[in-house]
């Protein structure tokens, strides 16, 4: 009890041991100057803009998802209890959690810190790389989440990282993942060459977005039970209103994130890859698309 006490207060002393140094930066900036890190999978940019669009997308799920929490954990969460976001990006929904629920206690993990903000004092980062382990011990956590690492994780790692947030939580405990795929319906040609070049310069890290349809089969193989599983179907476009218009908004931004590594995989010039972009609100409009969230949750 009071070795737990006293990590929780002194986080950085006490998972130094374990924590391994954070991944190198890109030397060279990239054609599409965008801050990037070496030595791990993750094809997305790693810089203030980036930030901002997680942000941004944090509060696109929310609008859609109309909450925060898909397992049903709201309940126990009000009593209090650690919780834990994997690859948790700007901490904005850790931080949100923190706050709506004070008795908890929340870590957010990732690669990297990337800006100070003002957290609570429930709240804690602590750097981690979700492929090397994670730095806590068996049945830590009342709820684990881990959002939108698609293009984080190689394929076939993921039966291992879901296993690996089975250990930290606790029994009883519920074990929750979100991504977006690469299914879409009512796709244009314009967004099926987006996700078919995306698709090519993932497959270089072995990382398959087609798959994610797929958690909450890993969840039960980690030994989960009560499994849960929906397919959000996100609307793109002002067709579809604020949410559409707020999302179009999410992936064209995130598309551009990928410009360095499609460009150079592909072999495409940069402006026939922006142009593809530039022309996908108006597509996505005329076609009334949707692009499937994969949520799922499962009990340990
Ligand atoms: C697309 S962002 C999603 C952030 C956050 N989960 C959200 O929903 O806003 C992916 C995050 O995973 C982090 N990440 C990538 N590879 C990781 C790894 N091997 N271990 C831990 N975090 C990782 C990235 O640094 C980034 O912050």
């Amino acid at each position: 009890m009071f070795t737990r006490l006293w990590k929780w207060l002194h986080p950085v002393q006490a998972e130094q041991e374990q924590a391994e140094p954070a991944p190198a930066l890109s030397p060279e900036r990239q054609s599409d100057r965008r801050r990037r890190l070496t030595g791990v999978p993750y094809l997305l940019p790693k810089d203030l803009d980036e930030i901002n669009r997680l942000d941004f997308q944090h509060y696109v799920l929310r609008l859609a998802l109309g909450r925060l929490t898909f397992a049903p954990i709201e309940e126990q969460l009000r009593h209090g209890g650690q919780v834990l976001d994997v690859g948790c990006g700007s901490g904005r929904w850790a931080i949100e959690i923190a706050r709506l629920y004070p008795l908890t206690q929340v870590t957010g993990l990732d690669l990297e810190q990337v800006k100070a903000t003002t957290s609570p004092p429930n709240y804690r980062f602590v750097q981690g790389n979700i492929l090397e382990g994670l730095p806590f011990a068996d049945s830590t956590f009342l709820y684990t989440h881990q959002r939108f690492l698609v293009a984080a994780l190689p394929l076939e790692r993921w039966p291992w990282v879901v296993q690996e947030l089975y250990r930290v939580t606790a029994p009883g405990g519920w074990i929750e993942l979100i991504e977006l795929g690469a299914e879409t319906r009512n796709a244009g040609p314009g967004l099926q060459q987006l996700i078919a070049w995306g698709r090519q310069a993932a497959a270089m890290r072995g990382i398959d977005g087609t798959q994610m349809n797929r958690l909450s089969q890993w969840l039960q193989q980690a030994g989960c039970r009560q499994i849960l599983s929906h397919t959000l179907w996100l609307p793109v476009g002002a067709w579809a209103g604020r949410l559409g218009l707020l999302f179009i908004r999410d992936l064209v931004a995130g598309f551009s994130g990928l410009e360095a590594p499609v460009t150079s995989i592909c072999g495409l010039s940069p402006e026939h890859f922006r142009q593809t972009i530039a022309a996908l609100e108006q597509e996505c409009d005329q076609h009334r698309t949707q692009y499937a969230c994969y949520l799922a949750a499962g009990q340990r």
